[in-house]
């Protein structure tokens, strides 16, 4: 179905503009048109990148209370609109509706992190000088300023939060932005420029510009836009670092991430909820998040109780129209997405693994399946599946699965379920990961934790504070002559 709908204006330092040419949003679910964007032509980009630069030490220099006041606005916009809004990220992306709010309600957190932080954020620190003779009289005091306009490029998978991981640290620090959405969900993108555009930051300060991938190296290369905060594939993000290694460049790549079940979880209750937990995170939005459960390990003496039930939370999931409530898990981003899953799975399958559940796929979507001796070099053990496919092995003892967890190019997090404390430590100190979750899953995040990723996972870190360190850099000034 087809319906005819406005096309959305971009956002070009400030100001709604249009560009030459449009494309079409489209649900994943249906296909129905969700949206009509209009697409920014060269010179419109470079209007955007000129204003970014040049206002850049006007925005560095903005009173802290005029950034908050421009954050806590949008923290009180998008919870007023917060069903509009989860209703569009469900739309265009074709995530469940009831995780669509979660995520609004994520990005509210981050803004309203984001002007806290804001209000303490580059105080100053001194540190005094004269504890060598040459330093008598003197004082360094340390403070952090932007290293100049950010280029942030946000996925498809958190279209409106991971642009607010982006976005609010950057105002939070005075430093320009110009942010470019996945070309498959940029309405949510556009959405939190229509509130940027009710605020009083400085015009040029900000840009939304939903640019064709093809179109992304020249903005990344362009030396006016010093920041490159990038979250997205492992080859894209990789090429990106390669293209400018002399800028900061952080990336939040992909995972295959492991939730391991050691052998003091073991009581119905505990089994019951490693189940549930692992159940409802390897399927979230279709396993699009990079840190959604990939792959179980657990110890050979919980295996065959934990296994079943896995398999009966799997089952129970309820798939369908992502704008109905009661969905747990919806389409993928597209039926290329789901059919590249499909691939992966019936070669694991052909290769000797056994299909637990699911392994069905119908349009874009894909059923929640579980796999369990999956040979060590297929396809589905080894990348990121970024689909709702779970794999299941056993490990003799913590040793052994630690161990698995780390026998992976990635390492974002891992979740690590058990009751022992030491075990917990042993666990932080074991994994090559950014973070470990214990209790529960891989897929808890708070957004202002660090998070981030060891290996192929990615370089830097976001968590609103964490990304305006990155955003910005020390600078010292040494006071001279001073009695002190
Ligand atoms: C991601 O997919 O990297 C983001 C996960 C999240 O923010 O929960």
């Amino acid at each position: 179905m087809t319906t005819a709908t406005p096309t959305h204006a971009f956002w070009l330092a400030g100001r709604e503009a249009t560009g030459d040419e449009t494309f079409e949003v489209t649900s994943p679910w249906d296909g129905r048109t969700v949206g009509t964007v209009g697409v920014p032509t060269e010179a419109q980009v470079e209007q955007a990148v000129a204003a970014a630069a040049e206002s850049a030490a006007e925005f560095a220099a903005t009173p802290a209370h005029v950034r908050v006041a421009a954050l806590d606005h949008v923290v009180r916009r998008l919870t007023e609109r917060a069903e509009e809004v989860a209703r569009l990220i469900s739309a265009e992306n074709g995530k469940p509706v009831k995780w669509a709010r979660g995520e609004v309600a994520r990005a509210v957190s981050v803004f309203r992190w984001a002007a806290e932080e804001a209000r303490r954020f580059n105080g100053g620190t001194a540190q005094r000088l004269d504890t060598d003779a040459g330093g008598t009289g003197r004082l360094a005091l340390i403070r952090r300023f932007p290293r100049g306009p950010v280029l942030g490029i946000a996925p498809f998978n958190f279209p409106l939060n991971l642009s607010a991981h982006k976005v609010a640290p950057a105002i939070a620090v005075g430093a320009p932005i110009i942010l470019k959405p996945a070309p498959a969900t940029p309405l949510s993108s556009l959405l939190l420029g229509e509130l940027l555009a009710e605020t009083d930051l400085p015009a040029g300060s900000w840009s939304v510009l939903p640019v064709p991938n093809d179109r992304m190296p020249s903005l990344v290369r362009d030396e006016r836009l010093p920041v490159v905060s990038f979250t997205g594939s492992g080859p894209v993000g990789w090429s990106i670092l390669d293209s400018v290694p002399r800028k900061r460049v952080t990336l939040e790549l992909g995972g295959n991430a492991a939730a391991v079940v050691l052998a003091d979880w073991s009581s119905e209750a505990d089994l019951d909820r490693a189940a549930q937990r692992i159940a409802t995170f390897s399927n979230y939005q279709g396993g699009q998040s990079c840190i959604s459960v990939q792959r179980v390990i657990a110890d050979a003496s919980v295996y065959d109780r934990l296994v079943p039930r896995i398999v009966a939370a799997v089952e129970a999931q309820v798939t369908g129209d992502p704008s109905d409530d009661a969905t747990d898990v919806g389409p993928l981003i597209s039926e290329d997405a789901a059919k590249r899953v499909e691939s992966w799975v019936d070669e694991a399958v052909a290769a000797g693994a056994r299909l637990l559940t699911g392994g069905k796929r119908d349009g874009a979507s894909y059923a929640p399946t579980v796999l369990a001796d999956v040979p060590a070099d297929a396809t589905i053990a080894c990348e990121e599946v970024f689909g709702p496919v779970l794999t299941v092995a056993s490990a003799d003892g913590e040793e052994a699965a630690f161990a698995a967890v780390n026998e992976s190019r990635y390492g974002l997090q891992a979740g690590v379920f058990t009751h022992d404390v030491q075990a917990a430590f042993r666990a932080h100190r074991a994994l090559e990961v950014g973070g470990v979750i214990i209790g529960d899953v891989p897929s808890y995040r708070a957004d202002q934790m660090p998070y981030g990723g060891a290996k192929e996972s990615g370089v830097g870190r976001e968590g609103v504070l964490y990304a305006m360190e990155d955003y910005t850099y020390e600078r010292v000034m040494v006071l001279t002559g001073l009695e002190l």
